[in-house]
């Protein structure tokens, strides 16, 4: 349900060079008004967030992207075509005007036009673009419901439009095609496969290491407070038996085992099945979050390339030994 009058408080507040957090399909984003640089700002000071870490615009319609790019290459509209609206951001050579706040001080430009009823509307209704980057704070999880906007970010936003719980759960695929050709910097629910299948051609995976430049490529990031550990099917039961009354209470986050009853041991039965696992998974590591777990033990996800998104977001949410 979208209600008229918050949409029109949320334009207003975008055109004032305020903050709101809006739905999106992928997970809630802190969303400011792209071409005004004050607004820019408050968004690295709300999110805690460094300053050359550049940022996604949101466009209501593919047909904006003449206005925050330079070069649009065959293939790039192949993919926004058949894949816009929807949970892919493309990053492209960008028009002259763009802020260095939204750049990071680069050549290129992240956009996307995100499938949210909510987000649609807005943007349409804003006319512009909305830079927005995730609407948690820096290095934390990403807030997959309003409520959990509000416990990232309080009142330091203006205003929350309330959409629900995000469909997919994870953010976006981010896809490079300023350099010629496509190459994948950061993995989500649209998989290689896909965007295979799109081009007809075979697409790269950068290696995430530590990159400023795609945030979630810190080697720590999308991380609950809590300890979290990946640990495979087969160890899980030899770990419930070596553990001491020190190291409980443990939660333990699976999708193929049956759980094995013990005192302080909180199973959590995970979907078996990549999309489901997807929307689940933040919300879940948010509830567990709160509670006083001495560690998070999470089953490690299959290998297949479905699982792609959720294994980068694990192993990047994992306590590095
Ligand atoms: O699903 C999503 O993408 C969500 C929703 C709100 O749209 N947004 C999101 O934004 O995840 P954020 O800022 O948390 O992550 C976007 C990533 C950042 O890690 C940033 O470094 C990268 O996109 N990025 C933005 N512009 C870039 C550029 N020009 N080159 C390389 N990476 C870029
Ligand atoms: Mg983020």
């Amino acid at each position: 349900m979208i209600i008229q009058s918050d949409l029109m408080k949320a334009v207003e507040i975008l055109r004032k060079g305020g903050l709101i957090a809006l739905p999106t399909e992928t997970v809630y984003g802190l969303g400011a008004d792209a071409s005004n640089p004050e607004a820019l700002l408050k968004i690295f000071t709300v999110k805690q967030r460094p300053i050359d870490h550049p940022l996604i615009v949101h466009l209501a319609d593919i047909e904006q992207l003449p206005e925050w790019v330079s070069e649009i290459p065959d293939f790039a509209m192949q993919l926004g075509l058949a894949l816009w609206p929807g949970p892919m951001t493309l990053i492209f050579k960008k028009a002259p005007h763009v802020s260095d706040l939204i750049t990071g001080k680069q050549d290129t430009i992240a956009v996307r036009v995100p499938a949210h009823p909510i987000a649609e509307a807005l943007l349409r209704a804003f006319g512009g673009g909305v830079a927005a980057p995730s609407a948690n704070l820096f290095g934390r999880l990403s807030p997959t419901t309003a409520a959990a906007v509000r416990e990232e970010l309080g009142d330091q936003v203006d205003f929350i439009l309330d959409g629900g719980q995000c469909e997919v759960g994870v953010e976006s695929t981010i896809i490079d095609v300023s350099r010629g050709y496509p190459v994948i910097l950061r993995p989500g629910m649209i998989t290689a496969h896909q965007i295979e299948s799109i081009l007809n051609e075979e697409i790269i995976t950068a290696l995430r290491k530590n990159s400023p430049r795609v945030s979630g490529s810190m080697a720590s990031h999308y991380a609950p407070r809590t300890k979290m550990r990946l640990m495979k099917s087969l160890v899980i039961p030899h770990f419930l038996n070596e553990l001491r009354h020190k190291d409980l209470p443990i939660a333990i986050l699976t999708y193929s085992m049956c759980p094995l009853p013990q005192d302080d041991v909180e199973w959590i039965m995970m979907p078996n099945n990549p999309l489901s696992y997807a929307h689940d998974l933040y919300q879940t590591l948010r509830d567990l979050d709160k509670r006083d777990f001495r560690e998070i033990i999470i089953e490690t996800p299959p290998e297949d390339s479905s699982w792609d998104a959720i294994r980068d977001r694990l192993v990047r949410a994992s306590h590095k030994e």
